[in-house]
């Protein structure tokens, strides 16, 4: 076990080799990735110099020592049978909500709404290339959570934006993520569908809808009505089929996964499944990495597909 001052040399030591490499207008990053810092299962992220800190097996107390400059420090255990919200250990309890900024973007946290907060940080490379792709796009985002990367679509000036989640709740903060960028979600052409994505990707197809680019990042487990559990071993490739039948000539698909232990050829090869299933050919494939303040396992699989 490392004592206080080794880790708060590793955590200076990864603060310090990230600055420069963040987009501007970022306050939102990973500054120690656990086993890329030195030490394994301890992963810290600031939000705003709020800093979650995340931990695998004990709670790393001695973080608290840390000279680095801070608003409060918030622990939660990573543990995928019992998802519970962080618990503040240093700084006010109550201030649980702010604002971030990433490339000049706002988004809303939340450190009391339960397991996540809010924003998937290792998303955020991925986020900006939807912006540049975005341009006078038609744009669906599917499994949208809080509608992070619909919010970066009209920030490249997405002619429209699809968000589709199965939680009403995670809509509605989408909604406030895009007025908090002064996009206003109820003018214009905004839509924001509760349910389950396959029905969704189903009913776009029957109505010979289309799009410009369509975001796939779906949980590696999902459970819904009638479908029984999606898994991305068995279920991704036809996923991404159903959503390549959706992509315009010259569209793109962006796939992403985050199962462990899943090799990034391997993902890469079920969407190259689904989207030959259907009937579409890869006109390019790029493999991308996670963003650099990521430096443990690569753990995050992205795809941007051109079809
Ligand atoms: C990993 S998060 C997606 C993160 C999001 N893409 C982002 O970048 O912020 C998974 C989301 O998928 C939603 N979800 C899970 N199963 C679903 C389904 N079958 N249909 C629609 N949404 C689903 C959950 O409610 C959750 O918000």
């Amino acid at each position: 076990m490392f004592g206080a001052e080794i880790l708060e040399a590793l955590l200076n030591t990864a603060h310090r080799a990230r600055k420069g490499k963040l987009p501007d207008g970022t306050d939102a990053y990973r500054i120690f990735d656990g086993g890329g810092d030195g030490r394994e299962g301890v992963f810290v992220d600031t939000f705003a110099g709020h800093w979650l800190v995340s931990f695998r097996d004990r709670a790393p107390r001695e973080i608290l020592s840390s000279r680095l400059p801070r608003e409060s420090v918030w622990f939660k255990r990573l543990d995928q049978d019992n998802k519970l919200a962080p618990t503040c250990a240093e700084g006010d309890p109550e201030r649980a909500a702010f604002t971030v900024r990433e490339g000049g973007m706002h988004y809303h946290i939340d450190f009391g709404a339960g397991y996540s907060q809010g924003i998937f940080l290792d998303q955020r490379d991925n986020r900006a290339l939807v912006t540049r792709r975005s341009a006078g796009l038609r744009v669906l985002n599917c499994f949208s959570y809080t509608c992070a990367f619909s919010v970066a679509a009209a920030a490249g000036g997405a002619e429209s934006t699809t968000s589709i989640d199965l939680s009403r709740p995670y809509l509605d903060w989408g909604k406030r993520n895009f007025e908090l960028n002064g996009v206003d979600p109820d003018e214009g052409e905004h839509y924001f569908c509760r349910g389950d994505v396959f029905d969704w990707l189903g009913q776009f197809r029957r109505k010979g809808r289309l799009f410009g680019g369509v975001v796939l990042d779906p949980p590696t487990f999902s459970r819904s009505k009638g479908r029984g559990v999606f898994r991305v071993e068995k279920d991704y490739a036809a996923l991404a089929e159903a959503a390549a039948r959706l992509v315009g000539e010259g569209g793109w698909l962006l796939a992403t996964c985050n199962q462990r232990g899943l090799s990034g050829r391997r993902f890469a090869s079920f969407v190259r499944d689904g989207v030959r299933a259907a009937g579409r050919r890869v006109a390019a494939l790029e493999d991308r990495p996670m963003p650099p303040d990521f430096t443990g396992e690569p753990y995050l699989k992205s795809v941007l597909v051109d079809l």
